[in-house]
């Protein structure tokens, strides 16, 4: 499932230099799956010509609020109500002003006001237009009638200057638009979600750990928070904020993600277990700090391991079980690694993460290889929010067909 599958996208371009990216972001928008159609300013077609856009959005683009031939075909009140989502990018410090009139006074104002779908903004402009207090008294106003915001972030601009004023990046801009439309896939649902590393005590100062970060699970969370689910998400020691509506459970060991995914697991549907458990943990915890000097240069210090419980394989084996998706990093044979370990821990789906070279781990973005009985999915390089929600599409689709298969 794509970000913006079957969407309906209101792009508005405003006279600015960052008018150029619109171009890529048609392209974007409809490489995520949404169909686009394009308004312009007059003064965007200063920048871009109304041709390039309609070339790549494949419908013709509008200008002006009176066009007798563009009108007869789609009249602007019927634009207005087109869209599932107007995004104005860039939109202009002037153009914020009049939406914040409430001005009618060319095509684009006009479909802001008289749309219902949700209006989103990524300004661009200079950096003291972007902090003049009449831009925050305009950008306050919209906020508070439910406009949402898409950056600008600090860089350089287009006027020479540092500063506040940069159009934020394409692929952000989807996922934030993405971000608007709750999907129901997963409505109804409680979905428990384990992420980051587990931390195993040696004494009371050192541990063993690993790399994780915890940014794929927590993102994992915020996708099933977006298609609808009640989430429950257990996290090892991670420098992560909690998701919007997501309930959160800390634990540091092994041994306790164990008790706190058995302890949830029953009230939930779906279990995602994105956490790096740590498949050995010391045999005895230290009291005091070990002494370097108590062991000798010679023989070293051995570490006594001992195995963990593996907490998907005990959850499989049981018979009131969660639809269970499984992670697994693999440095070699990814794919026949990853599919003995769907198989061996009887899972209902697992995602492959190529960890060879440096990859995966603490990174912000990843690409997934996805397997379940009778079928696999290759999720290409991205963005782990966007990942994430690729993933919970196809974890949707499948727990729905393993529901309906076990309730008919
Ligand atoms: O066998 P491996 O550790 O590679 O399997 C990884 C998957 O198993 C992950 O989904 C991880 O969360 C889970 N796991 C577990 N309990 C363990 C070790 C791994 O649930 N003790």
């Amino acid at each position: 499932m794509k970000q913006l599958s079957g969407k309906r996208v209101l792009l508005g371009v405003c006279g600015s230099i960052a008018a150029y990216k619109s171009a890529e972001l048609v392209r974007d928008l409809r490489d995520a799956g949404a169909e686009v159609r394009v308004v312009m300013t007059e003064a965007a077609t200063e920048f871009i010509t109304p041709l390039t856009l309609q070339a790549l959005s494949g419908h013709p683009v509008r200008t002006g609020l009176v066009d007798t031939a563009a009108e007869a075909a789609m009249g602007h009140i019927e634009l207005a109500r087109w869209p599932d989502a107007v995004l104005v990018a860039p939109a202009s410090a002037d153009f914020i002003a009049r939406l914040a009139q409430g001005r009618a006074d060319d095509l684009l104002a006009a479909l802001c006001l008289a749309t219902r779908a949700p209006v989103a903004l990524a300004p661009a402009m200079n950096a003291g237009m972007w902090e003049n207090a009449a831009t925050r008294a305009n950008i306050d106003k919209l906020t508070r009638q439910g406009v949402a915001f898409f950056g600008p972030v600090s860089g350089a601009l287009a006027c020479g200057e540092q500063g506040p004023g940069r159009m934020i990046d394409n692929r952000t801009i989807i996922d934030k638009l993405a971000a608007l439309f709750p999907s129901a896939a997963l409505q109804g649902v409680a979905v428990l979600v384990s992420a980051g590393p587990t931390r195993e005590a040696i004494d009371p100062v050192r541990y063993l750990s690993n790399r994780s970060s915890g940014k794929m699970g927590f993102a994992v969370a915020a996708a099933a928070v977006e298609a609808g689910a009640q989430v429950t998400l257990i996290s090892g020691p991670v420098a992560l904020p909690t998701p919007e509506r997501v309930k959160r459970v800390d634990v540091i060991s092994a041994a306790q993600m164990y008790r706190a995914v058995m302890e949830h697991a029953p009230a939930h549907q779906i279990f995602v277990a994105a956490a790096a458990v740590a498949d050995f943990v010391p045999q005895a915890f230290a009291q005091q700090k070990l002494k370097k000097e108590k062991f000798s240069a010679e023989d070293g210090f051995v570490l006594r391991l001992k195995q963990s419980p593996d907490i998907l394989a005990e959850l499989a084996g049981r018979e009131q079980r969660p639809f269970l998706v499984g992670f697994a990093a693999e440095t070699e044979s990814v794919e026949q690694n990853g599919c003995a370990k769907l198989q061996r821990k009887k899972l209902d789906m697992i995602a492959i993460n190529d960890v060879s070279e440096g990859r995966g781990f603490d990174r912000d973005e990843n690409e997934l290889l996805v397997l379940w009985p009778g079928g696999r999915a290759r999720l290409e390089l991205a963005g782990k929010g966007r990942l994430a929600r690729e993933l919970m599409g196809l974890i949707a689709d499948r727990y729905r067909e393993h529901y309906e298969k076990n309730t008919t």
